[in-house]
Protein backbone atom coordinates (compact mmCIF):
# COMPACT_ATOMS: atom_id res chain seq x y z
CA UNK A 1 0.00 0.00 0.00
CA UNK A 2 1.65 2.77 -1.57
CA UNK A 3 -0.77 5.56 -0.42
CA UNK A 4 -1.37 4.31 2.82
CA UNK A 5 -1.77 8.00 4.45
CA UNK A 6 -4.05 9.57 2.11
CA UNK A 7 -6.77 11.34 3.01
CA UNK A 8 -9.65 11.89 0.31
CA UNK A 9 -10.84 15.57 -0.65
CA UNK A 10 -14.39 16.13 -1.15
CA UNK A 11 -15.63 18.41 -4.17
CA UNK A 12 -19.19 19.35 -3.46
CA UNK A 13 -21.00 19.30 -6.75
CA UNK A 14 -24.54 20.41 -5.88
CA UNK A 15 -24.15 24.06 -6.62
CA UNK A 16 -23.10 23.52 -10.13
CA UNK A 17 -23.34 20.30 -11.72
CA UNK A 18 -25.67 18.49 -10.12
CA UNK A 19 -28.56 20.39 -10.73
CA UNK A 20 -26.89 20.74 -14.28
CA UNK A 21 -27.17 17.49 -14.75
CA UNK A 22 -30.70 16.96 -13.16
CA UNK A 23 -32.26 20.20 -13.22
CA UNK A 24 -31.06 21.85 -17.13
CA UNK A 25 -28.90 24.30 -14.30
CA UNK A 26 -31.83 25.63 -13.24
CA UNK A 27 -31.25 26.24 -9.34
CA UNK A 28 -31.19 30.16 -8.84
CA UNK A 29 -29.48 31.70 -5.82
CA UNK A 30 -32.10 32.57 -4.03
CA UNK A 31 -32.45 28.77 -3.72
CA UNK A 32 -28.84 28.25 -2.42
CA UNK A 33 -28.78 31.05 0.15
CA UNK A 34 -30.45 30.02 2.94
CA UNK A 35 -28.03 26.95 3.42
CA UNK A 36 -24.55 28.50 2.41
CA UNK A 37 -23.46 29.31 5.90
CA UNK A 38 -23.95 25.33 7.03
CA UNK A 39 -22.12 24.28 3.79
CA UNK A 40 -19.17 26.67 4.52
CA UNK A 41 -18.89 24.42 7.65
CA UNK A 42 -18.85 20.91 6.28
CA UNK A 43 -15.41 21.31 5.35
CA UNK A 44 -15.47 19.91 1.65
CA UNK A 45 -12.23 20.98 -0.18
CA UNK A 46 -14.27 22.58 -2.68
CA UNK A 47 -17.19 23.68 -3.75
CA UNK A 48 -17.68 23.66 -7.19
CA UNK A 49 -20.20 26.31 -8.37
CA UNK A 50 -20.11 28.21 -11.68
CA UNK A 51 -19.34 27.38 -14.90
CA UNK A 52 -20.67 27.58 -18.53
CA UNK A 53 -24.12 26.24 -18.39
CA UNK A 54 -24.74 28.12 -15.03
CA UNK A 55 -23.30 31.30 -16.61
CA UNK A 56 -25.81 30.50 -19.30
CA UNK A 57 -28.99 29.54 -17.79
CA UNK A 58 -28.11 32.94 -15.54
CA UNK A 59 -28.43 35.42 -18.39
CA UNK A 60 -30.75 33.52 -20.44
CA UNK A 61 -33.37 32.05 -17.88
CA UNK A 62 -32.81 33.40 -14.32
CA UNK A 63 -32.48 37.05 -15.13
CA UNK A 64 -29.33 36.90 -12.60
CA UNK A 65 -26.15 38.39 -13.41
CA UNK A 66 -23.49 35.95 -13.34
CA UNK A 67 -20.76 37.74 -11.35
CA UNK A 68 -22.69 38.69 -8.84
CA UNK A 69 -24.08 35.08 -8.11
CA UNK A 70 -19.99 34.41 -7.91
CA UNK A 71 -19.24 37.71 -5.48
CA UNK A 72 -22.74 36.58 -3.29
CA UNK A 73 -21.07 33.27 -2.85
CA UNK A 74 -17.51 34.46 -2.02
CA UNK A 75 -19.07 36.34 0.12
CA UNK A 76 -21.17 33.62 1.99
CA UNK A 77 -18.65 30.90 2.07
CA UNK A 78 -15.60 33.15 3.44
CA UNK A 79 -13.83 29.65 4.48
CA UNK A 80 -14.37 27.40 1.21
CA UNK A 81 -12.59 26.98 -1.77
CA UNK A 82 -15.01 28.00 -4.77
CA UNK A 83 -14.59 25.85 -8.13
CA UNK A 84 -15.68 26.51 -11.39
CA UNK A 85 -15.50 24.00 -14.72
CA UNK A 86 -13.54 26.17 -18.54
CA UNK A 87 -13.48 24.71 -21.72
CA UNK A 88 -9.94 25.58 -22.62
CA UNK A 89 -10.09 27.71 -25.14
CA UNK A 90 -13.59 27.98 -25.79
CA UNK A 91 -13.76 29.38 -22.04
CA UNK A 92 -17.56 28.99 -21.12
CA UNK A 93 -18.88 29.67 -24.79
CA UNK A 94 -18.67 27.44 -28.09
CA UNK A 95 -15.87 29.12 -30.20
CA UNK A 96 -12.17 29.49 -29.65
CA UNK A 97 -11.33 32.88 -28.34
CA UNK A 98 -8.10 35.03 -28.49
CA UNK A 99 -5.85 34.85 -25.71
CA UNK A 100 -6.39 38.42 -24.68
CA UNK A 101 -9.92 37.34 -23.78
CA UNK A 102 -8.87 34.22 -21.97
CA UNK A 103 -6.37 35.88 -19.69
CA UNK A 104 -9.02 38.95 -18.89
CA UNK A 105 -11.70 36.43 -18.04
CA UNK A 106 -9.13 33.99 -15.61
CA UNK A 107 -7.91 37.34 -13.94
CA UNK A 108 -11.72 38.61 -13.44
CA UNK A 109 -12.67 35.16 -12.17
CA UNK A 110 -10.32 34.87 -9.45
CA UNK A 111 -10.71 38.39 -8.64
CA UNK A 112 -14.19 37.65 -7.80
CA UNK A 113 -13.77 34.64 -5.73
CA UNK A 114 -12.90 31.61 -7.86
CA UNK A 115 -10.09 29.24 -6.04
CA UNK A 116 -10.23 26.10 -8.70
CA UNK A 117 -10.15 26.19 -12.49
CA UNK A 118 -10.90 23.14 -14.09
CA UNK A 119 -10.35 23.15 -17.57
CA UNK A 120 -10.43 20.62 -20.36
CA UNK A 121 -10.35 20.48 -23.72
CA UNK A 122 -12.82 18.12 -26.09
CA UNK A 123 -9.65 16.80 -28.33
CA UNK A 124 -7.33 16.24 -25.36
CA UNK A 125 -5.30 18.71 -27.27
CA UNK A 126 -2.82 20.05 -24.68
CA UNK A 127 -2.35 22.73 -27.11
CA UNK A 128 -5.84 24.16 -26.49
CA UNK A 129 -5.19 24.63 -22.33
CA UNK A 130 -1.83 25.81 -22.22
CA UNK A 131 -2.46 29.99 -22.29
CA UNK A 132 -5.56 29.07 -19.50
CA UNK A 133 -3.09 27.06 -17.41
CA UNK A 134 -0.36 29.99 -18.33
CA UNK A 135 -3.11 33.02 -17.20
CA UNK A 136 -3.84 31.02 -13.89
CA UNK A 137 -0.45 30.66 -12.86
CA UNK A 138 0.03 34.77 -13.65
CA UNK A 139 -2.84 35.40 -11.28
CA UNK A 140 -1.23 33.62 -8.45
CA UNK A 141 1.04 36.88 -7.26
CA UNK A 142 -2.11 38.18 -6.04
CA UNK A 143 -4.43 35.65 -5.36
CA UNK A 144 -2.43 32.26 -3.80
CA UNK A 145 -5.19 30.27 -3.97
CA UNK A 146 -6.28 29.91 -7.56
CA UNK A 147 -5.03 26.65 -8.70
CA UNK A 148 -4.90 25.37 -12.43
CA UNK A 149 -7.28 21.74 -12.59
CA UNK A 150 -6.40 20.20 -16.03
CA UNK A 151 -9.48 17.61 -16.39
CA UNK A 152 -9.01 14.29 -18.73
CA UNK A 153 -12.06 14.06 -21.38
CA UNK A 154 -12.66 10.39 -20.50
CA UNK A 155 -13.58 8.33 -23.68
CA UNK A 156 -13.75 4.84 -24.89
CA UNK A 157 -12.53 3.39 -27.97
CA UNK A 158 -9.39 1.32 -29.44
CA UNK A 159 -7.10 4.44 -28.94
CA UNK A 160 -7.71 5.40 -25.60
CA UNK A 161 -5.19 2.83 -23.55
CA UNK A 162 -4.00 3.18 -20.29
CA UNK A 163 -0.98 4.43 -22.23
CA UNK A 164 -2.99 6.98 -24.07
CA UNK A 165 -4.03 8.27 -20.96
CA UNK A 166 -0.84 7.98 -18.91
CA UNK A 167 0.68 10.38 -21.93
CA UNK A 168 -1.76 12.70 -21.70
CA UNK A 169 -1.48 13.50 -18.08
CA UNK A 170 2.32 13.69 -17.98
CA UNK A 171 1.78 16.29 -20.89
CA UNK A 172 -1.06 17.82 -17.97
CA UNK A 173 1.90 18.35 -15.63
CA UNK A 174 4.44 19.18 -17.89
CA UNK A 175 2.31 22.17 -18.77
CA UNK A 176 2.34 23.29 -15.05
CA UNK A 177 -1.28 22.19 -13.88
CA UNK A 178 -2.12 21.98 -10.04
CA UNK A 179 -3.77 18.71 -10.07
CA UNK A 180 -5.27 16.34 -12.91
CA UNK A 181 -8.95 15.53 -12.51
CA UNK A 182 -10.49 12.25 -15.09
CA UNK A 183 -13.75 13.61 -16.04
CA UNK A 184 -15.67 10.90 -16.77
CA UNK A 185 -18.80 13.57 -17.87
CA UNK A 186 -20.58 10.61 -20.04
CA UNK A 187 -20.23 7.85 -17.62
CA UNK A 188 -18.06 5.51 -19.26
CA UNK A 189 -15.77 4.01 -16.57
CA UNK A 190 -16.56 1.21 -14.65
CA UNK A 191 -14.60 0.29 -11.50
CA UNK A 192 -11.85 -1.66 -12.25
CA UNK A 193 -11.19 0.51 -14.95
CA UNK A 194 -10.89 3.40 -12.95
CA UNK A 195 -8.81 1.64 -10.38
CA UNK A 196 -6.39 0.92 -13.39
CA UNK A 197 -6.22 4.40 -14.64
CA UNK A 198 -5.94 5.97 -11.20
CA UNK A 199 -2.81 3.62 -10.61
CA UNK A 200 -1.49 4.34 -13.72
CA UNK A 201 -1.51 8.08 -13.74
CA UNK A 202 -0.84 8.34 -9.90
CA UNK A 203 2.37 6.48 -10.73
CA UNK A 204 3.37 8.44 -13.64
CA UNK A 205 2.77 12.10 -12.13
CA UNK A 206 3.55 13.76 -8.62
CA UNK A 207 0.42 16.43 -8.72
CA UNK A 208 -3.39 15.27 -6.96
CA UNK A 209 -6.07 13.40 -8.75
CA UNK A 210 -9.51 13.83 -9.04
CA UNK A 211 -11.95 11.71 -10.54
CA UNK A 212 -15.23 12.83 -11.58
CA UNK A 213 -18.00 10.35 -12.54
CA UNK A 214 -21.72 10.39 -13.40
CA UNK A 215 -24.19 7.79 -11.67
CA UNK A 216 -26.14 7.39 -14.87
CA UNK A 217 -25.38 3.44 -15.11
CA UNK A 218 -25.41 3.15 -11.87
CA UNK A 219 -21.53 2.42 -11.16
CA UNK A 220 -20.22 5.95 -9.78
CA UNK A 221 -19.90 4.77 -6.02
CA UNK A 222 -17.86 1.60 -7.19
CA UNK A 223 -15.56 3.77 -9.57
CA UNK A 224 -14.84 6.50 -6.67
CA UNK A 225 -13.89 3.59 -4.30
CA UNK A 226 -11.84 1.63 -6.32
CA UNK A 227 -10.30 4.84 -7.61
CA UNK A 228 -9.65 6.10 -4.02
CA UNK A 229 -8.08 2.69 -3.34
CA UNK A 230 -5.95 3.13 -6.57
CA UNK A 231 -4.80 6.31 -4.97
CA UNK A 232 -6.58 9.12 -6.04
CA UNK A 233 -6.94 12.36 -3.83
CA UNK A 234 -9.91 14.01 -4.48
CA UNK A 235 -13.70 12.50 -5.13
CA UNK A 236 -16.45 14.76 -6.54
CA UNK A 237 -19.71 14.07 -5.08
CA UNK A 238 -23.55 15.42 -4.71
CA UNK A 239 -25.56 16.10 -1.15
CA UNK A 240 -27.43 13.15 -1.54
CA UNK A 241 -31.18 15.01 -2.02
CA UNK A 242 -29.74 16.00 -5.88
CA UNK A 243 -27.37 12.58 -6.12
CA UNK A 244 -27.76 9.42 -7.65
CA UNK A 245 -29.16 9.40 -11.29
CA UNK A 246 -27.21 11.69 -14.21
CA UNK A 247 -25.61 13.71 -11.01
CA UNK A 248 -23.09 12.03 -8.94
CA UNK A 249 -22.48 9.83 -6.05
CA UNK A 250 -23.97 10.85 -2.91
CA UNK A 251 -21.74 12.89 -0.19
CA UNK A 252 -23.03 11.80 2.78
CA UNK A 253 -22.82 8.43 1.50
CA UNK A 254 -19.35 8.24 -0.08
CA UNK A 255 -17.96 10.08 3.54
CA UNK A 256 -19.83 7.36 5.68
CA UNK A 257 -17.71 4.62 3.59
CA UNK A 258 -14.54 6.07 4.20
CA UNK A 259 -15.35 7.00 7.97
CA UNK A 260 -12.75 5.71 10.38
CA UNK A 261 -10.04 4.35 7.21
CA UNK A 262 -6.95 6.02 6.02
CA UNK A 263 -9.28 7.42 4.00
CA UNK A 264 -11.31 9.54 6.15
CA UNK A 265 -12.64 12.33 4.47
CA UNK A 266 -12.71 14.44 7.86
CA UNK A 267 -16.41 15.25 7.21
CA UNK A 268 -19.08 15.46 9.68
CA UNK A 269 -21.74 13.44 8.83
CA UNK A 270 -24.14 15.29 11.35
CA UNK A 271 -23.15 18.71 9.68
CA UNK A 272 -24.11 17.03 6.32
CA UNK A 273 -27.47 15.80 7.98
CA UNK A 274 -27.99 19.34 8.35
CA UNK A 275 -27.33 20.26 4.80
CA UNK A 276 -29.57 16.92 3.30
CA UNK A 277 -32.42 18.62 5.65
CA UNK A 278 -32.60 21.90 3.41
CA UNK A 279 -32.11 20.07 0.41
CA UNK A 280 -34.75 17.51 1.13
CA UNK A 281 -36.83 20.55 1.22
CA UNK A 282 -35.74 21.54 -2.74
CA UNK A 283 -35.59 18.51 -4.16
CA UNK A 284 -39.29 18.57 -2.76
CA UNK A 285 -39.98 21.80 -4.69
CA UNK A 286 -38.39 20.52 -7.78
CA UNK A 287 -40.37 17.45 -8.10
CA UNK A 288 -43.63 19.32 -7.67
CA UNK A 289 -42.79 21.85 -10.27
CA UNK A 290 -41.95 18.95 -12.89
CA UNK A 291 -38.18 20.43 -12.94
CA UNK A 292 -37.05 17.60 -11.64
CA UNK A 293 -38.17 14.71 -13.63
CA UNK A 294 -37.71 11.20 -11.60
CA UNK A 295 -37.03 9.11 -14.83
CA UNK A 296 -33.66 11.68 -14.26
CA UNK A 297 -33.29 9.79 -11.23
CA UNK A 298 -33.26 6.39 -12.59
CA UNK A 299 -30.35 4.13 -13.80
CA UNK A 300 -29.34 4.05 -17.69
CA UNK A 301 -26.41 1.60 -18.45
CA UNK A 302 -27.08 2.24 -22.07
CA UNK A 303 -23.91 4.15 -22.67
CA UNK A 304 -22.23 1.15 -21.54
CA UNK A 305 -23.90 -1.05 -24.17
CA UNK A 306 -23.60 1.15 -27.09
CA UNK A 307 -20.25 2.77 -25.99
CA UNK A 308 -21.70 6.17 -26.89
CA UNK A 309 -23.15 8.67 -23.84
CA UNK A 310 -26.21 8.10 -22.85
CA UNK A 311 -26.78 12.20 -23.74
CA UNK A 312 -25.42 11.56 -27.52
CA UNK A 313 -28.05 8.35 -27.46
CA UNK A 314 -31.26 10.50 -27.48
CA UNK A 315 -29.91 13.23 -29.77
CA UNK A 316 -29.20 10.68 -32.52
CA UNK A 317 -32.69 9.12 -31.62
CA UNK A 318 -34.40 12.61 -32.21
CA UNK A 319 -32.81 13.21 -35.11
CA UNK A 320 -33.86 10.31 -36.78
CA UNK A 321 -37.07 10.50 -35.58
CA UNK A 322 -37.37 14.39 -37.16
CA UNK A 323 -36.47 12.82 -40.41
CA UNK A 324 -38.94 9.66 -40.16
CA UNK A 325 -35.87 7.20 -40.11
CA UNK A 326 -36.25 6.02 -36.49
CA UNK A 327 -36.05 2.37 -37.85
CA UNK A 328 -32.31 3.21 -39.11
CA UNK A 329 -30.59 3.86 -35.18
CA UNK A 330 -28.90 0.19 -35.56
CA UNK A 331 -27.22 1.72 -39.03
CA UNK A 332 -26.58 4.83 -37.31
CA UNK A 333 -24.98 3.08 -34.57
CA UNK A 334 -22.56 1.43 -36.71
CA UNK A 335 -21.99 4.50 -38.45
CA UNK A 336 -20.97 6.46 -34.85
CA UNK A 337 -17.57 4.35 -34.74
CA UNK A 338 -16.43 4.39 -38.35
CA UNK A 339 -17.08 8.39 -38.54
CA UNK A 340 -14.86 8.72 -35.59
CA UNK A 341 -12.36 6.61 -36.77
CA UNK A 342 -12.62 8.81 -40.46
CA UNK A 343 -12.20 12.30 -38.22
CA UNK A 344 -9.10 10.93 -35.91
CA UNK A 345 -10.94 9.54 -33.30
CA UNK A 346 -11.98 12.46 -30.98
CA UNK A 347 -13.16 11.83 -27.18
CA UNK A 348 -17.10 11.74 -27.59
CA UNK A 349 -18.01 15.05 -25.92
CA UNK A 350 -19.36 18.39 -26.30
CA UNK A 351 -19.25 19.63 -28.97
CA UNK A 352 -17.58 16.38 -30.56
CA UNK A 353 -20.37 14.07 -29.60
CA UNK A 354 -22.85 16.31 -31.70
CA UNK A 355 -20.27 16.82 -34.59
CA UNK A 356 -20.08 12.98 -35.21
CA UNK A 357 -23.27 11.62 -34.32
CA UNK A 358 -24.92 14.28 -37.06
CA UNK A 359 -22.46 13.52 -39.45
CA UNK A 360 -23.18 9.69 -38.98
CA UNK A 361 -27.21 10.51 -39.40
CA UNK A 362 -26.50 11.69 -42.42
CA UNK A 363 -24.06 9.32 -43.61
CA UNK A 364 -27.14 7.04 -43.36
CA UNK A 365 -30.30 8.97 -44.17
CA UNK A 366 -28.66 10.04 -48.12
CA UNK A 367 -27.76 7.10 -48.74
CA UNK A 368 -24.40 7.95 -49.45
CA UNK A 369 -21.24 8.91 -46.75
CA UNK A 370 -20.28 12.21 -47.00
CA UNK A 371 -22.51 13.25 -49.42
CA UNK A 372 -23.64 15.65 -47.44
CA UNK A 373 -21.01 16.90 -44.91
CA UNK A 374 -21.64 19.52 -42.27
CA UNK A 375 -20.11 22.80 -41.48
CA UNK A 376 -19.15 21.44 -38.27
CA UNK A 377 -17.78 18.26 -39.36
CA UNK A 378 -15.50 20.21 -41.89
CA UNK A 379 -13.98 22.21 -39.33
CA UNK A 380 -13.53 19.29 -37.30
CA UNK A 381 -11.56 17.66 -39.97
CA UNK A 382 -9.77 20.61 -41.26
CA UNK A 383 -8.09 21.00 -37.56
CA UNK A 384 -10.22 24.36 -36.55
CA UNK A 385 -11.04 22.62 -32.91
CA UNK A 386 -7.07 21.50 -32.66
CA UNK A 387 -5.18 18.12 -32.40
CA UNK A 388 -6.81 15.08 -32.91
CA UNK A 389 -6.24 11.75 -31.31
CA UNK A 390 -5.11 10.36 -34.26
CA UNK A 391 -3.77 12.11 -37.60
CA UNK A 392 -6.84 11.79 -40.23
CA UNK A 393 -6.16 10.28 -43.76
CA UNK A 394 -5.13 13.16 -45.90
CA UNK A 395 -7.24 12.28 -48.39
CA UNK A 396 -10.20 12.08 -46.56
CA UNK A 397 -9.31 15.40 -44.94
CA UNK A 398 -8.61 16.98 -48.91
CA UNK A 399 -12.00 15.41 -49.64
CA UNK A 400 -14.29 17.08 -47.14
CA UNK A 401 -12.19 20.70 -47.01
CA UNK A 402 -12.33 20.82 -50.73
CA UNK A 403 -9.26 22.78 -50.73
CA UNK A 404 -8.89 24.75 -47.65
CA UNK A 405 -5.77 24.47 -46.10
CA UNK A 406 -6.02 22.29 -43.05
CA UNK A 407 -4.98 23.97 -39.58
CA UNK A 408 -1.60 22.28 -38.25
CA UNK A 409 -0.80 25.24 -35.54
CA UNK A 410 -2.71 26.14 -31.92
CA UNK A 411 -6.47 27.08 -33.64
CA UNK A 412 -6.30 30.26 -31.47
CA UNK A 413 -2.62 31.36 -32.45
CA UNK A 414 -4.73 32.31 -35.59
CA UNK A 415 -7.41 34.36 -33.76
CA UNK A 416 -6.10 38.13 -33.34
CA UNK A 417 -6.68 40.13 -30.15
CA UNK A 418 -10.28 40.78 -29.64
CA UNK A 419 -11.22 42.15 -26.00
CA UNK A 420 -11.19 45.41 -27.35
CA UNK A 421 -13.63 44.97 -30.27
CA UNK A 422 -15.67 43.60 -28.04
CA UNK A 423 -15.44 46.23 -25.74
CA UNK A 424 -17.03 48.61 -28.39
CA UNK A 425 -19.69 46.51 -29.72
CA UNK A 426 -21.36 46.17 -26.07
CA UNK A 427 -20.07 49.55 -24.80
CA UNK A 428 -23.53 50.89 -24.40
CA UNK A 429 -24.79 48.62 -22.31
CA UNK A 430 -21.64 48.77 -20.03
CA UNK A 431 -22.11 48.80 -15.97
CA UNK A 432 -19.46 46.85 -14.68
CA UNK A 433 -15.86 45.47 -16.08
CA UNK A 434 -17.09 41.83 -15.95
CA UNK A 435 -19.89 42.83 -18.48
CA UNK A 436 -17.73 42.63 -21.90
CA UNK A 437 -17.26 38.72 -20.76
CA UNK A 438 -20.24 38.03 -20.52
CA UNK A 439 -21.01 39.64 -23.86
CA UNK A 440 -18.16 37.70 -25.43
CA UNK A 441 -19.52 34.09 -24.21
CA UNK A 442 -23.14 34.61 -24.65
CA UNK A 443 -23.74 37.72 -27.28
CA UNK A 444 -27.14 38.60 -27.92
CA UNK A 445 -28.40 36.46 -24.49
CA UNK A 446 -26.25 38.78 -22.95
CA UNK A 447 -27.74 41.59 -24.12
CA UNK A 448 -31.01 40.72 -23.63
CA UNK A 449 -30.03 40.29 -20.06
CA UNK A 450 -28.24 43.80 -20.08
CA UNK A 451 -31.78 45.21 -21.59
CA UNK A 452 -33.65 43.74 -19.13
CA UNK A 453 -31.25 44.74 -16.03
CA UNK A 454 -31.56 48.28 -17.29
CA UNK A 455 -35.07 48.29 -18.02
CA UNK A 456 -35.47 47.51 -13.97
CA UNK A 457 -33.23 49.76 -12.65
CA UNK A 458 -34.51 53.00 -15.27
CA UNK A 459 -38.08 51.92 -15.52
CA UNK A 460 -39.75 50.16 -17.90
CA UNK A 461 -39.57 51.15 -21.24
CA UNK A 462 -35.26 51.60 -20.89
CA UNK A 463 -35.06 53.79 -23.86
CA UNK A 464 -37.38 56.42 -22.59
CA UNK A 465 -35.09 56.72 -19.56
CA UNK A 466 -32.95 59.65 -18.78
CA UNK A 467 -29.66 57.26 -17.69
CA UNK A 468 -27.19 60.09 -16.78
CA UNK A 469 -29.98 61.23 -13.93
CA UNK A 470 -31.28 57.94 -13.33
CA UNK A 471 -34.54 59.27 -13.66
CA UNK A 472 -37.34 57.86 -15.17
CA UNK A 473 -40.22 60.06 -17.09
CA UNK A 474 -43.77 59.73 -16.02
CO1 LIG B 1 -19.95 16.29 -14.95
Amino acid sequence: MIYKMAKVKIVETVLRDAHQSLIATRMPLSDMLPILGEMDKAGYYSIECWGGATFDACLRFLNEDPWERLRTLRRELPNSKLQMLFRGQNMLGYRHYADDVLDYFVRKSVANGIDIIRIFDALNDIRNLDATIKAVNAVKKENPNAHAQIAISYTLGETFTTDYYVGYAKQIEAAGADSICIKDMAALLTPYRCAELTKAIKEAVKIPVNIHTHYTSGLASMCLLKGIEAGADIIDTAMSPLALGTSHAPTESMVAALQGTEYDTGLDLKQLSVIRDYFMGLRKKYIDSGLLDPKMLATDANALIYQVPGGMLSNLLSQLKQAGKEDQLEDVLKEVPKVRRDSGMPPLVTPTSQIVGTQAVFNVITGERYKMVTKEFKGLVRGEYGRTPEPIDPEFQKMICKGEEPITCRPADLIPPELETLRKECAEWIEQDEDVLSYAMFGQVAVKFFEKRRNAKYGIDGKRADFENGVHPV
